[in-house]
């Protein structure tokens, strides 16, 4: 790759690939360099409606030219707006408005902490750092923040276990979907025991929405294919559809737990945050992107498991409309570039797995497309 310059002044804190993207629209970029590449990344699950949506573009102009920040010291009616839409599609009844995933997470740890899990990613302050369940990221940050019990996916028996014998239990907190750790589902029978549960405990149920939330798999938000409802609902990512917006959505048992002077933050629920999810939520109703999400998802995990049946060093394809994994039986960091060079943008998670998540307007041709690029690079990276 022709590499644009360096950036030295920049702390060095990301592995960066040697490109520099200028401008995109739909479902495509370009670099720099002019050249073209397929969105299967969605600048990791937050690119909702892809890149300078006609529709979202003007408005997000409007506001900017309106007001884009005021303060929390004033009534914002857009969060008003966007919050009463949230509750709306959620069930919940409350929301905090903050700025990022860690944001919310780091809210929702101040409601109420325990149980988490092995494999989880809930960001990188030191609490949500805590609770995920990553050695390699928490490394070099002790102390960690205490108070957390962790326990496997998918595993009631060691829920039940922990309430038969941790009093000081009060809540579970989990990922429907782990993004980072691999693109892990949860059962959905797994879900419903899990609620089950907090029910019979008393304990808040905290499902962390960041990745696999805002229509991503098919459904507003993942839990929902399990018919249950959380008590609290970390979101960011996809919310704004590029504009950083994060919330908290909570239910009865929680609206009350945080009062005046317990939480806040300057920038969270900004106009110009509110009018993009706002304006994200209308334009993913007015386009169906659920359905879409769940039909284009599903044609482009039919043509993968099509390319990669019986392909030695694919162990399994995974994942729910259109967050999904295909993890290898090997590390797999190179295909990042590999992919770039052919012209598709995707990302290696849990060292392993190939995570697509590509924005939810992705279309039937656009889904064959990344089949087409990326299968012959999986075959050809393992042979
Ligand atoms: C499930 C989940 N929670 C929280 C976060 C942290 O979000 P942010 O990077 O916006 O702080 C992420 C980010 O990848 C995530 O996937």
């Amino acid at each position: 790759m022709n590499a644009p310059a360096a950036m030295p002044h920049v702390m060095n804190t990301y592995g960066r690939l040697p490109l520099a993207l200028s401008h995109g629209r739909g479902c495509w970029l370009w670099d720099t360099q002019g050249r073209r590449y397929l969105d299967g990344l969605g600048g990791i699950a937050v690119n909702t409606l892809g890149h300078a949506h006609p529709k979202l573009v003007p408005a997000l102009q409007d506001q900017i030219a309106k007001l884009i920040h005021s303060s929390n010291y004033y009534q914002v009616p857009l969060q008003e707006q966007l919050a009463a839409k949230l509750c709306e599609i959620s069930g919940l009844s409350n929301v905090f408005f903050c700025n990022t995933g860690l944001e919310a997470n780091e809210g929702a740890l101040k409601i109420a902490r325990i149980i988490v899990y092995e494999k989880a990613f809930h960001g990188r302050s030191i609490a949500t750092l805590s609770a995920t369940g990553n050695p390699k990221v928490q490394k070099g940050f002790e102390p960690l923040v205490e108070g957390f019990v962790r326990v496997p996916l998918n595993d009631i028996a060691a829920v039940e276990e922990v309430a038969r014998t941790n009093p000081n239990v009060v809540a579970v907190f989990l990922e429907v979907i782990q993004g980072e750790g691999g693109i892990n589902p949860t059962r959905w029978e797994y879900l419903r025991d899990v609620r089950r549960v907090c029910d019979e405990r008393g304990w808040l149920l905290m499902l962390d929405e960041v990745q696999c939330g805002m229509g991503r798999t098919g459904k507003w938000f993942a839990h929902q294919w399990a018919g249950i409802k959380p008590d609290v609902m970390p979101l960011a990512k996809g919310l704004g559809s590029g504009v950083p917006v994060g919330a908290i959505v909570v239910g009865d048992k929680a609206k009350d737990v945080l009062g005046p002077g317990n939480h806040g933050t300057t920038f969270g629920g900004n106009p110009l945050a509110m009018r993009a999810g706002v304006e994200t939520l209308h334009i993913m109703e007015e386009e169906r992107l659920l359905e879409n999400a769940a039909t284009v998802g599903a044609q482009l995990r039919a043509g993968l498991e099509r390319e990669l049946a019986g392909v030695k060093g694919v162990k399994e394809i995974r994942g729910q409309g259109l967050m999904l994994g295909i993890e290898l039986d090997r590390s797999c960091g190179e295909l990042l570039q590999r992919a770039a060079e052919a012209g598709l943008m995707i990302s290696i998670t849990a060292d392993s797995v190939i995570r697509l998540v590509p924005p939810l307007i992705l279309n039937a041709d656009e889904a064959a497309q990344i089949v087409a690029i990326l299968c012959p690079l999986i075959k050809s990276f393992l042979s």
